[in-house]
């Protein structure tokens, strides 16, 4: 599936994941390294976080408490925050956009 990931300083990026990996790993697989995802995607560092286009909201899996807890703890949080490292690829997410959040 193909993911589009916008860059903090607002460069667009295409790149193909491979399904089952996550997002976080697809965007760190492909060099983009303002994403830290410094805990290496066990939900415990919050450095994964993006802003999902709203248009793929219903087909991505629900939001999870440890995730929730750990958006809270960010300013850059709003209505669109998610943990990439917490987003799986699949073939319905073909054509995801998502924006890497501003450094808090
Ligand atoms: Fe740490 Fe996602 S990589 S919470």
């Amino acid at each position: 599936p193909k993911l589009i990931v916008v860059t903090r300083e607002g460069e667009e990026r295409e790149i193909m994941g491979e399904a089952g990996l996550s997002v976080m790993e697809v965007i760190r697989d492909a060099g983009i390294d303002e994403l830290l995802a410094l805990c290496g995607g066990c939900c415990s560092c919050a450095t994964c976080h993006v802003h999902v286009d709203p248009q793929f909201a219903d087909k991505l899996p629900a939001l999870g408490p440890d995730e929730d807890d750990l958006l809270d703890s960010s300013d850059q949080r709003n209505a669109t925050s998610r943990l990439s490292c917490q987003l799986p690829m699949t073939d319905a997410l073909d054509g995801l956009r998502v924006t890497i959040a501003g450094e808090d």
